[in-house]
């Protein structure tokens, strides 16, 4: 995966980013995903005043390109993930389940500590399940 490709998708999710719905926690997530095919997703978290109902970044970017391809048709190859406080933030186990659920291999770039890191599917959600 070259760099351009990864300032790409963070740029994107930044773009998501500013139309994050948060108002409860505040901490507004943007997330993009690069398919196999070559084309690119993003979404938001979005919140609800029955905080459970919340949907990650992730997921909101997953289920749009799902919404719009077909599932069968995703297959992502990469997922970029921000936040608007700089605060380490890797994706959720839900957000990682369903990563996997549609990208085995998915390289996944997030804020760390101090910038932001790569990783894996793999790593973050080892024997993932599966049916
Ligand atoms: N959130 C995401 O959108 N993605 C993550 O990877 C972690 C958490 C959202 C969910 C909730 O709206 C807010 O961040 C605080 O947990």
């Amino acid at each position: 995966m070259t760099s351009e490709m990864k300032e790409r998708l963070l740029k994107r999710a930044r773009e998501a980013q500013q139309n994050a719905y948060a108002p409860y926690s505040k901490f507004r997530v943007g997330a993009a995903i690069l398919l196999d095919s070559g084309e690119i997703f993003s979404g938001c978290n979005v919140e609800n005043a029955s905080y459970g109902l919340t949907n990650c970044a992730e997921r909101s970017a997953i289920f749009a390109a799902v919404s719009a391809l077909g599932g069968n048709k995703v297959q992502l190859k990469a997922v970029a993930v921000v936040n608007d406080q700089d605060a380490p933030c890797s994706p959720c186990g839900a957000c990682r389940q369903v990563i996997a659920e549609f990208g085995r291999d998915a390289v996944i770039w997030y804020q760390g500590r101090s910038a932001v890191q790569e990783s894996t599917i793999r790593d973050l959600l080892p024997e993932c399940f599966s049916l």
